[in-house]
């Protein structure tokens, strides 16, 4: 099953999204496989965005991350990545599509709300880089086989 990194931002958390954003992913039909609250160190930060060092909105970017705690979770399902990527919408939430939730809560590209790995590569990665292997659950639900062909 597909699996993907997601994390409430600090925006997110300070504005008590993170229950919206919970709920929209089950209602989409992806399965919860791990989840943990955290405040995220700037070394970490710096790991989890080091395809961003050097751009001009990377400071800035680390700084928004560490400002209070993130919600960070595994989502899997078919097709689990693309679907998540478009619950969250585009990056700039003027360009998210309407019903997103970057477009539905955002208004600034540095107050985007959420996080979402944009590849299955990627989020292999980012998985391994956030969660150790003890604390993904395996499980089935019983509505499965009616999500899930
Ligand atoms: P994310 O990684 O956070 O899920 O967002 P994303 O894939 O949609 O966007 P990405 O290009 O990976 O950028 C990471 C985050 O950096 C901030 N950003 N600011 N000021 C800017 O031009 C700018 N560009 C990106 C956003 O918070 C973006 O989500
Ligand atoms: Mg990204």
């Amino acid at each position: 099953m597909e699996q993907t990194l997601v994390f409430v931002k600090p925006d997110g958390v300070q504005r008590g999204l993170i229950g919206e954003v919970i709920a929209r992913l089950e209602r989409r039909g992806l399965r919860l496989a791990a989840a943990k609250f955290m405040q995220v160190t700037e070394e970490f930060a710096g790991q989890h965005y080091a395809i961003h060092q050097g751009k001009p909105f990377y400071d800035k970017l680390i700084a928004y991350i560490i400002s209070a705690p993130v919600m960070a979770m595994v989502w899997e399902g078919s097709n689990a990545v693309e679907a998540v990527r478009q619950t969250m919408g585009a990056t700039r939430p003027t360009e998210a599509a309407p019903g997103s939730i970057r477009h539905d809560f955002g208004l600034e590209i540095g107050r985007n709300l959420t996080h979402a790995s944009d590849s299955v590569e990627n989020a292999k990665q980012e998985i391994a880089l956030w969660f150790k292997p003890g604390e993904l659950v395996s499980w089935q639900r019983s509505i499965d086989e009616w999500v899930f062909e």
